[in-house]
């Protein structure tokens, strides 16, 4: 989070940079899921909230074709136009730099629905970790939504504005993920942890337990193999839905499968993607599970319902490293947690743990000195709150 000081801090930067003003400034929230891995592609259910560590943009329009972005975080300035309205494509095909493709892409996405923002001069910092599953692209693309958003001064619906975000990354970008990232970060509403149904984006708010906060800790472990075993895994479940729709009437992704009904046809599909099957479909069914067990304050049903996502996490669905394995024990051991499990697609990346507030502190002592002695890693630890979704920045500027 960007307090007031900090962010004059980058008005005055953006001043240096262009010579200029701003004009203003947005942000737009990374994200944690609470239950629901990989569900979202699936049109299951997510147990998500956006969590107080954003991407912070600050913009002025220019009446060049062009966008040039200063990217504090990376120490990194790069132009792109945008001159070429009939090829959205060609936008994001002259940027050389990885994180500018997310920016560019939106752009591109934007052209492509019929609108074409002025030129802009943007100064972009984050705080939300890069690549360690917490959607630091969502961020990204969702601030600079909110930026093109200003330039034209649309209204755009949030539902919509996720929409646009995740084409960009889909189709602009090529990474193939579903809308869990870019809804928690448009949608999310402070304080709240909001049950998402992938299928057709209504969602519900969910209370938390009092005394029960979450704590994200990255296990640093790299995530070089998440592309390629995340678009492996969307094949399986497709494969599934598939074969399981011969089988059954009305199946059109795996979230129409009951526990129920797996149990009958799951023997029919071949493996690996019987174990996928099951993860998915007890996964989707764990987030419902979860909603309840928070509304009755029940925490050893909380307990339980971690410790099974984990372990299909692992055992079914693949997505858990050693890392994350070290990460998990350290977490169980350490003083006040209710339960641990992945976060994001998996791979490495981070975990999240719900941990008995007063204990907060002490846990992150404990599991950041019993992961060192275990892997010889530095694993950061973020005590995280759940915040509102994009917006402009208003108020705590001068
Ligand atoms: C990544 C993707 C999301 C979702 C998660 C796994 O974060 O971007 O769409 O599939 O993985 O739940």
């Amino acid at each position: 989070m960007y307090d007031g000081e900090a962010l004059e801090r980058l008005r005055g930067e953006f001043s240096g940079v262009y010579k200029r003003p701003s004009e203003f400034a947005v942000r737009a929230p990374g994200r944690v899921d609470l239950m629901g891995s990989h569900t979202d592609y699936n049109e299951g259910y997510v147990m998500t909230m956006a969590i107080d560590r954003e991407t912070v943009v600050f913009a002025a329009s220019t009446p060049r074709e062009t966008v040039r972005v200063r990217s504090i975080h990376m120490d990194e300035d790069v132009e792109f136009s945008i001159a070429d309205r009939a090829d959205p494509r060609s936008v994001v095909d002259s940027c050389a730099s990885t994180w500018a493709r997310y920016v560019a892409a939106v752009f591109a996405a934007v052209h492509e629905s019929g609108v074409f923002p002025s030129g802009a001069d943007l100064l972009i910092d984050t705080d939300v970790p890069i690549g360690g599953g917490l959607s630091s692209s969502a961020a990204l693309e969702c601030a600079v939504l909110q930026v093109i958003l200003q330039l034209t001064r649309t209204e755009m619906d949030g539902r919509d504005q996720a929409r646009l975000c995740r084409r960009a990354e889909n189709e602009y970008v090529g990474v193939q993920c579903g809308i869990l990232d870019q809804f928690s970060s448009v949608m999310a509403r402070k304080g709240s942890v909001i049950v998402l149904d992938s299928r057709d984006l209504s969602f519900d708010t969910v209370s938390v337990p009092d005394g029960l906060a979450f704590v994200v800790c990255d296990t640093n472990a790299p995530r070089e193999l998440g592309s390629s075993e995340y678009a492996t895994r969307r094949m399986e479940c497709e494969e599934a839905a598939a074969l399981l729709g011969e089988r059954m009437n009305g199946v059109r992704t795996l979230r129409d499968v009951s526990p129920t009904a797996l149990e009958e046809h799951l023997p029919a599909l071949p493996e690996p993607v019987q174990r996928r099957t099951r993860f998915i479909v007890e996964e989707n069914a764990r987030v419902g599970a979860l909603a309840r067990a928070f509304e009755r304050s029940d925490l050893t049903a909380v307990r339980s319902l971690f410790l099974e996502s984990f372990t299909g996490a692992r055992e079914l669905f693949e997505i858990v490293v050693p890392a994350m394995e070290a990460m998990h024990d350290a977490m169980l051991r350490a003083p006040g947690c209710i339960g641990a499990r992945q976060a994001g697609a998996g791979f490495g990346g981070c975990m999240i743990a719900a941990v008995e507030t007063p204990a907060r502190e002490a846990f992150v002592r404990s599991v950041v000195s019993g992961y060192r002695a275990e892997t010889g890693n530095e694993a950061r630890a973020y005590l995280v709150n759940a915040v509102a979704g994009a917006s402009l920045i208003t108020g705590v500027l001068r």
